[in-house]
């Protein structure tokens, strides 16, 4: 098995087991799904991390349900992230933004004021169809050369091109990082945001760990890939959206040099990316699951009701490999109504509505979308639920 960056050898860091691709949700129970290793494995040349067995888009999109949730906290995260694009100079008003893996196209949106012209991008067609009809243009594609070089046709040489949460999903970054060099304007930026397996390691995330993440980017990983396409990393800044992400600036070899903070992230990753810092994470792993167990465990048998909030894809690495189901779990509470009357994958736990949570509150909530911890917790205890304890489960399993 070679890194799928650079090609060199990698070494095994962490196994979790195999579980169904985590957003493939069940319409019945008893549905038989297909199960896959999950993982990790690490390249010490380029200081890539990466998920050992990868999935075809076919196998992992074909059921596809995310929709990006209307989350005051993201709408914070994009009102930072335009601000600090446009303090350093990376973005103004006579740009053309061409986002890939746009969604719902609620970033464009926040954009769309301030710029000159928006173009989404994104495979899921009728997301794609419905961001188009709220007035964010978006085309129905993987973002590969044909389709960079067809937005071009169209539109002209985007001087932004952000990808956000998307470079991971996908076997090879190799197209999409081509693509958006060939067409990027010659002093345009190429914005690129994905979890940090920084926070990722260090933080005991091993939820994050799911089939559609098949790169875990560091500083030195994302600047080799870069550099292998004629990019050059210039400047990197920190966000708290999904439990800790980082954001990657890149423009043409020679357009720019890489800012001093940035190094300073990079001299933590020597510290903190190497076998012995892999080998304690993979021991914390294992004390969230036995505490887990022991805790879900200790409540049922006291009687307690137990549901698990969120039916997100990081919660169901979580309940897989800690081995809960729906013979302990009664119900997954989520806000995206496609999601709910459908179950998990593996552990067959159903999906109900807030309101529906609301009305017949439980006495503790596993909270599967910890990333959105204050918010979620504040929307219960002001829907009137004051009953509901919250069990967090990383970066250490604890009660709220
Ligand atoms: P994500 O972490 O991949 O963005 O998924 C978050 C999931 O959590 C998504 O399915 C919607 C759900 N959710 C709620 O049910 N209520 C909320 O208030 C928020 C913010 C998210
Ligand atoms: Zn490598």
């Amino acid at each position: 098995m070679a890194c799928r960056i650079c090609q060199a050898a990698v070494v095994d860091i962490l196994d979790l087991g195999s579980t169904p691709p985590a957003n493939l949700l069940k319409s019945t129970r008893d549905a038989e799904q297909d199960e896959y290793p999950l993982v990790l494995q690490w390249c010490d040349k380029c200081g890539n991390v990466q998920l050992r067995d990868t999935l075809t888009a076919e196998e992992l999109y074909r059921d596809y349900l995310y929709v990006t949730p209307q989350s005051s906290m993201l709408n914070t995260h994009y009102e930072y992230l335009s601000g600090f694009l446009k303090q350093h100079g990376y973005l103004d008003e006579n740009a053309f933004v061409l986002e890939v893996g746009s969604n719902a196209g609620y970033f464009l949106e926040h954009l769309k004021p301030s710029v000159r012209r928006i173009l989404g991008i994104d495979p899921a067609a009728e997301i794609a169809a419905e961001a188009t009809s709220r007035g964010i243009p978006t085309t129905a594609d993987f973002f590969d050369q044909r389709s960079a070089a067809l937005a071009v046709e169209e539109h002209g040489k985007p001087q932004l091109i952000a990808a956000r949460h998307c470079m991971a999903h996908n076997d090879s970054p190799h197209e999409m990082v081509a693509a958006a060099a060939s067409i990027l304007d010659d002093d345009g930026c190429f914005v690129i945001e994905n979890a940090y397996v920084l926070n990722t390691i260090e933080n005991t995330e091993f939820d994050q760990v799911y089939h559609e993440h098949m790169f875990y980017y560091s500083i030195r990983s994302m600047k080799h890939l870069l550099a292998m396409h004629g990019l050059r990393l210039v400047d990197v800044t920190m966000s708290l959206v999904h439990g800790g992400s980082i954001i990657f600036v890149a423009k043409h070899d020679g357009a720019g040099e890489l800012a001093e903070t940035a190094r300073q992230y990079e001299a933590r990753e020597e510290i903190s990316l190497t076998i012995p810092k892999f080998e304690a994470f993979a021991q914390r792993t294992e004390a969230i699951r036995e505490s887990l167990r022991e805790l879900i465990g200790n409540l049922v048998a006291d009687g307690q009701r137990i549901d698990t909030y969120g039916a997100t894809a990081k919660g169901n690495t979580l309940l897989n490999y800690v081995g809960l189901t729906d013979a302990e779990i009664q119900r997954c509470v989520d806000s995206t109504p496609a999601k709910q009357g459908r179950f998990l994958p593996k552990s067959s736990i159903e999906i109900v509505s807030e309101e529906t949570a609301a009305a017949d509150p439980p006495d503790y909530f596993l909270l599967t979308a910890w990333n959105y911890r204050e918010e979620i917790i504040a929307k219960v205890r002001n829907s009137g639920n004051y009953k509901s304890k919250f069990i967090i489960p990383i970066p250490f399993v604890q009660i709220v």
